[in-house]
């Protein structure tokens, strides 16, 4: 009997503490994610916040502004290769993340 309760308090103190670090990873990731979305060093611009959610999905947004300096062109190509990564938006989508790479990051 005192075993089985043991047993019992073992177990639920093993699933209170992964529902635990489950809590704090999920704090953890959102405020990554916030902070990202204030990324003071995005330049402000039309379709910005677009950008932004976009881009985070995969990868840091210090690909897009440490590498800033391409054409249209070569923004273009970018997001055909970021297509080709798995990223999903609509043909209206794409045209307004590519007016902001090649207005907001241009050469
Ligand atoms: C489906 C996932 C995915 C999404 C969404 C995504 N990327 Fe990427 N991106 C990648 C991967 C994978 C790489 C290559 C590995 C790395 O650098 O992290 C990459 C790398 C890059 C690079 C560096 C590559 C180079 O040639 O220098 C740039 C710039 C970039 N991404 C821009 C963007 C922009 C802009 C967006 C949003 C419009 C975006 N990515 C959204 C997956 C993604």
């Amino acid at each position: 009997m005192i075993r089985a309760a043991a047993g019992m308090l073992q177990k639920w103190s093993s699933a209170m503490k992964s529902a635990l670090i489950g809590v704090i990873a999920v704090l953890l990731s959102v405020e990554t994610a916030a902070a990202q979305q204030d990324d003071p060093r995005m330049p402000a611009g039309p379709n910005r916040a677009l950008v932004i959610k976009t881009c985070i999905g995969c990868h840091a947004l210090s690909n897009l502004y440490s590498t800033v300096g391409r054409t249209r062109e070569g923004w273009n190509r970018v997001l055909d290769d970021m297509t080709n990564y798995g990223m999903n938006v609509t043909t209206q989508e794409r045209g307004q993340i590519l007016e902001y790479l090649a207005t907001a990051l241009r050469p």
